[in-house]
């Protein structure tokens, strides 16, 4: 791919704003195989060098990935004519290519990812490649032991075919009282778990995701907020987020 700059690299692979780059090359964090270097202007090629900063090896993607606590109340989509949108949340990022891998509800909270890694999105949410989805699910009524069986064998939900077989247990209460089980999927159709529960006689009233695949929810991002994975997140996803 040729050479670039040294500074071009780090921006490249997210380690941190413009200012924060020229502070680490200048305080010597960063060698280029076993050089230190301190001029952002030197040139690497990407594909030949090997970046350490801190001494951890830099993996070198211009992809973009991107992990949000996605709040309630914002669309998962890239562009909406009437609501705010996930794209509208992630400030002094280049957006251009970005989607979501899968669809949140509008009312729904916790992990979505961003990225313009499109064969990644398609291995995420293909139900063929069977990637868990893990929800935390608050419930307006007890579920019972039955109703808990029939949501991990399959349910009917007004579609061709029953839901896939997906794995459930209850969690303790929340704060307000309500039941809340932890339900792993491996589809993502529409509202897939709202009717899941409708199918079995409940209702659900409050859905966050945990997870997806390898990658976990941060849980220092507050909703609204976003992060960019780091090397070793984007690999694991590549590696397990489908088989
Ligand atoms: N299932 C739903 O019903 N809604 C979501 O946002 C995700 C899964």
């Amino acid at each position: 791919m040729g050479s670039i700059r040294l500074d071009r690299y780090l921006a490249d692979v997210h380690i941190g704003s413009r200012k924060q780059i020229k502070e680490y090359i200048r305080e010597g964090r960063v060698r280029i195989g076993e050089a230190v270097v301190t001029r952002g202007e030197e040139h690497l090629d990407p594909e030949q060098d090997t970046v350490f900063f801190d001494d951890k090896k830099l993996e070198y993607s211009k992809q973009r990935y991107i992990m949000l606590n996605k709040p309630a109340g914002v669309v998962s989509a890239t562009k909406d004519g009437l609501s705010k949108t996930v794209i509208g949340l992630l400030k002094n990022v280049p957006v251009r290519g970005l989607s979501p891998a899968g669809r949140l509800d509008k009312d729904t909270e916790g992990l979505l990812l961003l990225t313009d890694d499109g064969p990644l999105i398609h291995q995420l949410i293909a139900p063929s490649k069977k990637v868990d989805k893990r929800y935390e699910v608050h419930l307006k009524s007890a579920l019972s032991d039955e109703a808990l069986r029939r949501l991990e064998e399959g349910v009917e939900i007004g579609d061709e075919t029953k839901t896939l077989p997906a794995r459930a247990r209850r969690l303790p209460e929340d704060e307000k009282g309500c039941p809340v089980i932890e339900l792993i999927i491996h589809e993502g159709r529409f509202h897939q778990i709202k009717r899941m529960l409708h199918a079995v006689g409940n209702e659900v009233v409050y859905l966050k995701r945990l997870s997806m695949g390898p990658l976990e929810l941060d849980p220092t991002l507050p909703p609204g907020t976003f992060r960019y994975l780091s090397a070793t997140e984007i690999t694991a996803l590549k590696d397990g987020g489908g088989r």
